[in-house]
């Protein structure tokens, strides 16, 4: 894997309003890259077409210069996503059935399908939960379980809709350490974010989404004040600390 590329991607849901016209963006192996936006600029419709769930109307998207479609059509688990919402996802009668339904439907032994659902449950801290139907928990259980069914089949390309919603402190650093594990193995990361400390913390490149188009930068070249311009709220402490220090006349 070396690349994940988007170029002028244009979609409609109606047929009549673009949602996106001619957003592109670039993810090198070994890369996260944090996806900003105002709500309802397009975020989440782009993670379903990089993970070829939608069709754009225009535009490509490849992976090493082959188009994406044919490679899904070869191998379904190259990309992964996890959506916005974790209902959306989860639909097993137990958590441990929601884990196993990927490494299943890849046809593999119960026996290995068992060690990969406890090696996952084990890495997300959610063993415990393995029992239980997935609509009894909590949003922030449901997220970490929506992380594990599509984690236990390691894809080269994870998506990420908006991960550290409904998440406490333990479930964000669990999310922190994958996306960290990823940069290490090479692999890719795009993630939809309001959450600056996210995107500071852990993006490479930053891509803004608004108007249907994208604007993307190294993180190095991204001031807070670009990255923050169209909707990502800045956390009270940074606001009081930019203040402080304006008043300093720093
Ligand atoms: N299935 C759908 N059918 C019609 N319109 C949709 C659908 N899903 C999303 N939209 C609309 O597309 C726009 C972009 O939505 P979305 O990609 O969810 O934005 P974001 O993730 O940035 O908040 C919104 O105006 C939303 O209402
Ligand atoms: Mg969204």
């Amino acid at each position: 894997m070396k690349k994940l590329k988007a170029e002028d991607i244009w979609f409609t849901y109606t047929g009549e309003e673009y949602i996106l016209k001619g957003a592109a963006l670039e993810a090198p192996a070994g890369t996260v890259t944090a996806l900003a936006g105002p709500t309802g600029c397009g975020k989440s419709t782009l993670l379903l077409i990089l993970a070829g769930l939608l069709k754009p109307q225009r535009g490509r998207i490849t992976i090493n210069g082959a188009d994406l479609a044919d490679i899904l059509e070869e191998d379904r688990s190259i990309v992964g996503i996890v959506f916005q919402n974790p209902d959306d996802q989860l639909f097993n009668p137990t958590v441990y059935d929601e884990i196993a339904y990927a490494p299943r439907t890849l046809g593999l032994p119960e026996q290995e399908v068992r060690k990969m659902v406890l090696e996952t449950a084990e890495r997300l801290g959610i063993t415990h939960l393995l029992d239980k139907p997935p609509y009894r928990l909590s949003m922030g259980q449901k997220r970490l379980v929506a992380l594990a069914s599509v984690l236990v089949y390691q894809p080269e390309i994870l998506l990420l809709d908006e991960p550290s919603t409904f998440l406490d402190k333990y479930g964000l650093g669990k999310v922190e350490e994958i996306i960290e594990e990823y940069k290490k193995t090479n692999k890719i990361i795009i993630m939809a974010t309001h959450n600056l400390d996210m995107v500071l913390g852990h993006a490479d490149n930053i891509c803004i989404l608004q108007d249907g188009k994208t604007t993307c930068r190294p993180r190095e070249k991204a001031t807070i004040e670009w990255i923050t311009q169209t909707s990502l709220p800045i956390p009270s402490y940074m606001l009081k600390l930019i203040k402080t220090c304006s008043g300093r006349g720093a």
